[in-house]
């Protein structure tokens, strides 16, 4: 057989944004993880116990025996009206049905949000650390992505006027006032309040994240920053960690100065998101569903999140030291899916990370995590989809790693 490619002259020529997409750090660093009877700390998964398989089961029954014909067909852009409806009446504001945007998945509505609003150049502004995911769907539009110091109570609003000042008005800040991916936090009631009028008084549109807001523990997040500003912000939901993300479902609200504009970029990327996941979705949440379902996430997240705390407390060498710069530290998240250590210092995550797949643990060196400055001492733990014994013998793992990689003391 010939060649196909024999004088062939094609040429392709990348765009420039292309060059911008990068393999994820992480899924690289990940790979050495792969190998069978590592205990992953690494995904960013929730835990395939949490699926309601016999609900969905019925419901796709449903849907096929009485709106097969709708539900296979191509469809309104702004997603399934019923469902619609349901996302505008389930959101703590008062929401217009016509400013909800059905998306494929949140991360959907990061790209979209990207299109929509980023030129090359145009400054974008995120918190320290922030969601990988974002970063991957703003990157490509060549915006410069300025970093705000942030503790942990979320952004430090000093930095932010600041950094605000410092070059030309930024497009938005891309902010997860809620247990966020990486670090787990959460924005205090004070710092939500201050963000909110500092980004009104300068005039930042902010885009508020909110994948993880209803998985919290002990007591509700204080209220989304979109409920203070509806027109300040546009806010992205999921239904990924409620429901199933392998129905790539999820949903925004934007105000009227921009919805239109989402609305023509979602159809450019796929006319819309898949009627039928929408109408299964909607019949699983008849009825008030997710409000008995989701209490049964947050019992089980807190009880691993209970285990790998007392699992590190227990495990990790040097706890008794007084400096925090000389022991492994780490916060205790009031809700979602991540906990986020700090090494002790002069040591590294990504080194560490080797140490500890030989002992057969992984997790998430944080580097990829920060627009710029990375910080080499952090690191993710997910602590929902081990096992409460895996999470303990993946822990005591990590710490016999830590051990061995510690600097000696002079
Ligand atoms: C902060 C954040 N935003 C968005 C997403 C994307 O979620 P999905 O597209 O499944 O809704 C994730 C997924 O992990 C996330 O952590």
């Amino acid at each position: 057989m010939t060649s196909p490619s024999t004088g062939n002259k094609t040429q392709w020529s990348l765009a420039r944004r292309a060059a911008r997409m990068n393999p994820s750090v992480i899924r690289e660093i990940l790979k050495v993880t792969e190998k069978p009877g590592i205990i992953s700390f690494a995904g960013g998964l929730p835990s395939a116990k949490t699926f309601p398989v016999p609900e969905f089961a019925k419901a796709c029954a449903t849907v096929l025996a009485n709106d097969a014909q709708a539900a296979l067909q191509y469809a309104a852009s702004e997603g399934y009206r019923p469902l619609v409806q349901m996302v505008a009446d389930m959101l703590p504001w008062d929401v217009d049905p016509a400013r909800v945007l059905i998306t494929t998945g949140s991360q959907q509505g990061l790209d979209l949000v990207a299109k929509v609003l980023i030129d090359a150049g145009s400054r974008v502004l995120v918190e320290t650390p922030t969601y990988l995911g974002a970063l991957q769907a703003f990157t490509p539009m060549e915006p410069d992505i300025v970093s705000i110091d942030s503790d942990d109570q979320g952004l430090r609003i000093v930095d932010l006027r600041r950094k605000y000042q410092s070059g030309s008005a930024p497009r938005f800040l891309y902010v997860l006032p809620n247990f966020q991916n990486p670090t787990g936090r959460t924005m205090s009631e004070a710092r939500r309040s201050e963000l909110v009028a500092a980004a009104a008084e300068l005039g930042l549109p902010i885009v508020e994240d909110n994948p993880y807001g209803d998985l919290w523990f002990d007591q509700p997040p204080p209220a989304p920053l979109t409920a203070r500003n509806p027109d300040g912000c546009i806010y992205l939901g999921s239904f990924s960690k409620v429901l199933a993300p392998g129905l790539r479902l999820g949903y925004l609200v934007a105000p009227e100065a921009v919805y239109p504009k989402l609305l023509q970029a979602k159809q450019a990327a796929d006319l819309h998101s898949p009627g039928f996941n929408q109408r299964m979705i909607a019949e699983v949440m008849q009825g008030g569903f997710l409000d008995r379902h989701i209490p049964t996430i947050r019992a089980r997240y807190k009880a691993q999140r209970d285990a790998m705390l007392a699992a590190l407390a227990r495990e990790m060498p040097g706890q008794d030291e007084v400096d925090p710069d000389t022991r492994m530290v780490w916060n205790t998240p009031e809700g979602g899916m991540f906990l986020w250590a700090r090494l002790p210092r002069g040591m590294d995550a990504v080194e560490l990370l080797t140490k500890a797949v030989e002992k057969g643990v992984a997790f998430v060196p944080g580097l990829a995590f920060f627009a710029d400055h990375p910080d080499p001492r952090c690191l993710r733990l997910s602590f929902v989809t081990p096992s409460v014994e895996e999470i303990r013998r993946g822990v005591a793992a990590l710490a016999a790693a830590v051990r061995e990689s510690m600097p000696v003391a002079a």
